[in-house]
């Protein structure tokens, strides 16, 4: 049975993932130490936690909070920073067979660009994640995902920095997402991933008070999971480069709608912070449906329900 799927033709590098799923930025940390409950060298692809220039302490809590069908998040891209990335984790991931792919978050492009330039040529590193859900400072804090130019122009010059693969991680909270993907494709993204957290709150009404510190905050889990699929469905009729589906994969079931809706791969989020082992049974459900439907390769399903 062949799982096998290609995310960077184009790039002279590629990327080739042995199987389509792969854990979703955040919800893994480092995949390294104690943060994995399995052997995640079994997955197709390993994204690792938003990575800025500087260390990051994330917002002030509450940070997380339950929803019917899902969470959610204010963490705030807390992290360790791309040095200690490089000098940390990135030799643990040199010894791994599954690719790691660096998702990275900057306040200008300018930031943007000095991470993916340091980046360059470190072993271990496989490709790069562009998350555009983060405020531009120097556009009044609007998302760079937001709007096509601004989604195009801190695409175009990360392409320019770096030899790596790289998917841009587009934002549901775009006014135009498919305007928004095809710009960040002509700009130079091997592949696109979608979708990020939808911007959501909850209210305390006993304290009369926002639940999260930040007020505001990203909602995932199963509840987007139609919203993210129609995207999904979209964005693939709109591009030519790979597509990446993420948004409340939960099931097997799930995985393979969003494949047949056109992605070329899954993320999986918020259901591994439910059932740490959730990416592996979902590859595992993805093959048994194979098994018992006679499909032998998965870029067969690829599309299969596009109208
Ligand atoms: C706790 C948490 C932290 C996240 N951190 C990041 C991040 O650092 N960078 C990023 O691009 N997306 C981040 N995300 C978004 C997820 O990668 C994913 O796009 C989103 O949660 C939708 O998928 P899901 O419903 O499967 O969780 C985070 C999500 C959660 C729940």
């Amino acid at each position: 049975m062949n799982l096998c799927v290609q995310l960077a033709s184009q790039n002279r590098r590629g990327l080739l993932l042995a199987n389509p799923v792969m854990t979703a930025s955040g919800t893994c940390g480092y995949a390294d130490g104690e943060s994995c409950l399995y052997d995640i060298q079994r997955l197709g692809a390993v994204v690792c936690k938003g990575t800025t220039l500087e260390s990051r302490e994330g917002n002030i809590q509450p940070r997380i909070a339950e929803n019917n069908g899902g969470m959610l998040n204010a963490v705030g891209l807390q992290n360790i920073g791309v040095d200690a990335l490089i000098r940390e984790k990135a030799p643990v991931w040199n010894k791994w067979k599954v690719p790691v792919i660096v998702n990275i978050a900057g306040a200008t492009i300018k930031e943007y660009v000095e991470i993916a330039a340091r980046l360059e040529g470190v072993a271990g590193v496989s490709a790069l994640e562009v998350n555009i859900s983060c405020p531009n400072v120097k556009a009044g804090g609007a998302e760079f995902g937001a709007c096509a130019a601004s989604a195009a122009g801190v695409t175009a010059a990360v392409r320019k920095t770096t030899t790596l693969p790289m998917l841009v991680k587009l934002t549901p909270d775009a006014g135009d997402i498919i305007g928004v993907a095809k710009a960040v494709a002509a700009a130079g993204a091997d592949a696109v991933s979608l979708i990020n957290t939808l911007k959501a709150m909850a209210i305390d009404i006993e304290k009369r008070k926002p639940i999260l510190g930040n007020i505001t905050g990203g909602l995932s889990g199963p509840a987007i999971k139609p919203v993210a699929l129609a995207m999904v469905y979209e964005v693939a009729g709109a591009v030519d480069i790979p597509v990446v589906g993420c948004g409340g994969i939960t099931t097997a079931a799930d995985a393979l709608e969003f494949i047949m809706a056109g992605a070329t791969a899954v993320q999986v989020g918020t259901a591994a912070l439910v059932n740490p082992r959730a990416p592996l049974d979902i590859l595992e459900g993805i093959e048994s449906f194979m098994t018992e439907k006679g499909v032998n390769d998965i870029n067969q399903l690829i599309g299969a329900a596009r109208c």
